[in-house]
């Protein structure tokens, strides 16, 4: 089995998960995939929502499931009633999805997005956050982690001033639920949204957001699925939930959900009954062996890392050093500049090469992808 440094593309599945899916799978072949759904209906209704809720520490019906991070994202922000007196922050840190989404939503409403600024060494500025914080701000829009580097953002301190303002505060926490601890009580945020397939170790196709009470009050989703709705008569509906859930889409697959569900359970087992083992310790010696190398540069902003570090390496392109440590038994990924584009353009960065470790690498893992990175680079 390849040593495996890219839980942030996808995590490896602890066995629950895919017992679970597979599980699932084989009883909708057998059994049909509807009654295999009512089967299940304790864990797909309410026992999933009450684990992610556990994970998320935030009410059980201020969660929704999607297929996606993107999904989660797009179904609460496509929501939001702007217009152009609307001022948008968010930071350089933003995820490309999210970004696109701000500039369609500016060309189609004219809301003004702003661009927060760094302190020189790459932390967001707080101060100026604070000082500057005004009525017209509208949403402000922070990543946890950002996909392209391994800074983890203050996303409880800026809660903590937003919380006097009017804004929606909006959190991406896709690269940070599984790896570091997230609360949703402690962010004070309106949005919190991740995937299921990273930290987490859940199935691809997962997504979930929190859509917090503010936010939905706030919010006119342009449709209602039928597992919340009723066409009342030929021309009325009523959706019969003010919940999260009816940002939701009724169709989804089971056996997603079941992993996912499996997946939460797993980490909870985990985080409840040890104290977090931190990835932290690994990301040190990922680092470490990147520094002793010749010719290369972590993409290293901030003072504070999560287990995601990125580098850069003047003898070989990102594309040829994912590929030569795949063929060594090593897992990188590519980091693509245009993922994270305002701040990875800013530094000139194309393509960098993503170690993500997680609590089931091993030191020894760090130092065969120490190994052959030098081989490959020397
Ligand atoms: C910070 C961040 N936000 C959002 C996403 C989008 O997640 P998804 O691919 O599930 O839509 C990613 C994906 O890697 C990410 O790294």
């Amino acid at each position: 089995m390849p040593v495996h440094l890219n839980t942030a593309g996808a995590g490896l599945m602890p066995a629950a998960v895919v017992d679970a899916m597979t599980g699932c799978l084989r009883r909708e072949a057998q059994g049909g995939a509807y009654e295999t759904e009512l089967w299940h209906a304790d864990t797909l209704d309410k026992g999933v929502y009450e684990n992610l809720a556990r994970v998320l520490d935030a009410p059980a019906g201020d969660l929704a499931l999607f297929d996606s991070a993107t999904r989660a994202w797009t179904a609460a922000v496509t929501a939001l009633s702007l217009s152009a007196r609307d001022r948008i922050w968010i930071t350089p840190y933003e995820y490309a999805g999210n970004l696109i989404l701000w500039t369609e939503l500016r060309r189609r409403t004219g809301v003004r997005i702003e661009v927060v600024p760094l302190l020189p060494g790459g932390d967001l500025d707080v101060d100026w956050m604070r000082n500057s914080i005004r009525e017209d701000v509208a949403v402000v829009s922070v990543p946890h982690v950002p996909s392209g580097c391994g800074i983890v953002n203050p996303v409880e301190e800026i809660g903590r001033f937003l919380a006097s303002w009017p804004c929606l505060y909006l959190v991406d926490a896709c690269q940070s639920v599984g790896q570091l601890p997230v609360s949703v009580r402690d962010i004070g945020c309106d949005l919190l949204t991740g995937a299921g397939r990273k930290f987490l170790r859940g199935p691809r196709g997962t997504g979930f957001a929190y859509i917090g009470p503010r936010l939905r009050a706030r919010a006119r989703p342009p449709f209602h699925d039928l597992h919340v709705a009723d066409m009342t008569s030929d021309t009325t509906y009523e959706v019969h939930t003010d919940g999260a859930r009816r940002f939701e889409y009724a169709e989804r697959s089971a056996a997603a959900v079941m992993g996912l569900d499996a997946a939460l359970q797993h980490h909870l087992r985990r985080t409840e009954s040890t104290v977090e083992p931190s990835g932290g310790t690994l990301r040190d010696l990922v680092r470490a062996a990147v520094e002793d190398l010749p010719g290369t540069r972590l993409v290293d902003p901030g003072t504070r890392h999560a287990s995601l570090v990125t580098f850069v390496c003047d003898r070989a392109p990102a594309p040829r050093l994912r590929d030569e440590l795949a063929a060594r038994g090593v897992n990188v990924w590519v980091a693509q500049g245009s993922h994270t584009p305002l701040f990875m353009r800013r530094e000139g960065i194309d393509h960098a090469v993503r170690v993500a470790p997680h609590y089931y690498n091993t030191p020894e893992d760090i130092a065969v992808f120490a190994r052959e990175l030098r081989a490959i680079v020397d």
